[in-house]
């Protein structure tokens, strides 16, 4: 094979990778679904984006080279280095006009090619989704409760958060999130996020109860620094830039996080769990919370990071209770998922499916059957 049919080759590979990233975004983010077919179209003919993405051209499955090249682009877009290009984001108050779409991203690919090639090459595409804080702040009441109820306490319990996975920690402080319901609002009427939960139902729970928590902590595997100009772009750049409700979202999320920082810690979650775990407090419901985390992490993590808290389950008291929290995508009937809320509680033997919804938390499904 000669050196040019291996570029080629190379290309259409690429080419096609951004492709299928374009079909995913259809229907959902039609800006982003341009970009990425014209962009697909130039790496075919060995335009701007083969020099883009040069040295990305042998990812690892599942590392979306077209996400993150559509991320960069956007970051570009953010840091306002793209001005031809910001009048057809939505992010930046632009109105996408897709025929001139790619015309008016040539200027800025050409400009920012070695920023974009370096940036493209050292990120993973990552987000943190606020709208999640409804379906945990609902099941922590849910928890509080029904571990109170176990014990024989009158008063729902106090809780201490540990959210494994967490991003930027962005649903660390549910708390403190006004969820606003067709009569009522729940958590912080003043909070500067205001979600729509769009419930069907109700959580299982006396919604008249404050949740109260008297501790948070969270860990990732590369967590975002929110706190800075840096982490907030990141976060941001993969938030599609024509879903405004989600971008709104977002920099509500970021606003309210300003007023109350709480540090993500740099570790795979196992180890970071067994360390918080060791650490038990009387009279507080302990509650492991995760959404969207497990499909990312190693067959050797899942059965440590079960171990860890199997081994905390055995330990756990009426006055120290337990509970693990999690909303994550399972399997139904053939190759279709939900991503489903569910709930166990020690020592009280609760094993609750609490409920179902969209992938970012809204709307949402309440209805309480066993977990099996
Ligand atoms: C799709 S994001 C979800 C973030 C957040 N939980 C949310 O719901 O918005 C998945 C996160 O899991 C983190 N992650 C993956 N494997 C991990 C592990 N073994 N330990 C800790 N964090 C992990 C990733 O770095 C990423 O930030």
């Amino acid at each position: 094979m000669t050196r040019g049919s291996a570029a080629t080759s190379v290309g259409t590979v690429l080419a096609e990778l951004f492709a299928a990233a374009a079909r995913g975004c259809r229907d959902r983010s039609p800006l982003t679904q341009r970009l990425l077919d014209d962009a697909a179209g130039d790496l075919r003919r060995g335009g701007v984006t083969t020099r883009i993405m040069a040295g990305s051209e042998r990812d690892r499955e599942g590392a979306v080279p077209g996400l993150r090249f559509a991320g960069a682009v956007h970051r570009l877009v953010l840091e306002g280095r793209a001005p031809d290009l910001a009048k057809h984001y939505p992010s930046v108050g632009g109105q996408p006009h897709l025929p001139t779409l790619w015309e008016d991203a040539l200027p800025a690919l050409e400009q920012h090619a070695d920023l974009l090639r370096h940036r493209i090459a050292a990120a993973v595409v990552q987000t943190n989704e606020p709208g999640r804080s409804a379906p945990l702040y609902g099941g922590l009441l849910v928890a509080a409760q029904e571990a109170a109820k176990a014990a024989g306490r009158q008063v729902p319990f106090c809780v201490r958060l540990l959210e494994v996975g967490a991003s930027g920690g962005l649903n660390l402080r549910p708390h403190h999130v006004a969820y606003r319901l067709d009569d009522t609002v729940l958590g912080d009427p003043d909070s500067l996020l205001v979600l729509d939960p769009e419930w069907t139902g109700r959580p299982p729970a006396d919604l008249t109860h404050r949740l109260r928590v008297v501790g948070r902590a969270g860990c990732d595997l590369n967590p975002v620094d929110v706190s800075t100009e840096d982490g907030r772009l990141h976060l941001s750049s993969f938030v599609w830039a024509d879903q405004l409700a989600r971008w709104n979202r977002l920099r509500d999320a970021l606003d309210l996080a300003a007023t109350d920082p709480v540090r993500v810690e740099r570790s795979a979650g196992p180890e970071w769990l067994a360390r918080q775990l060791a650490r038990v407090e009387r009279d507080v419901l302990t509650v492991v919370w995760h959404s969207v985390v497990w499909q990312y992490v190693s067959p050797a993590d899942r059965a440590m990071g079960r171990a860890v808290l199997a081994d905390a389950a055995a330990r756990a008291t009426a006055k120290t209770p337990l509970a693990l929290l999690v909303f994550e995508p399972r399997r139904t009937d053939g190759d279709d998922y939900r991503f489903e809320l569910l709930l166990k509680l020690w020592p009280a033997g609760i094993s609750l499916n609490l409920g179902h919804g969209g992938g970012h938390g809204t709307p949402f499904t309440w209805d309480v059957t066993p977990w099996e």
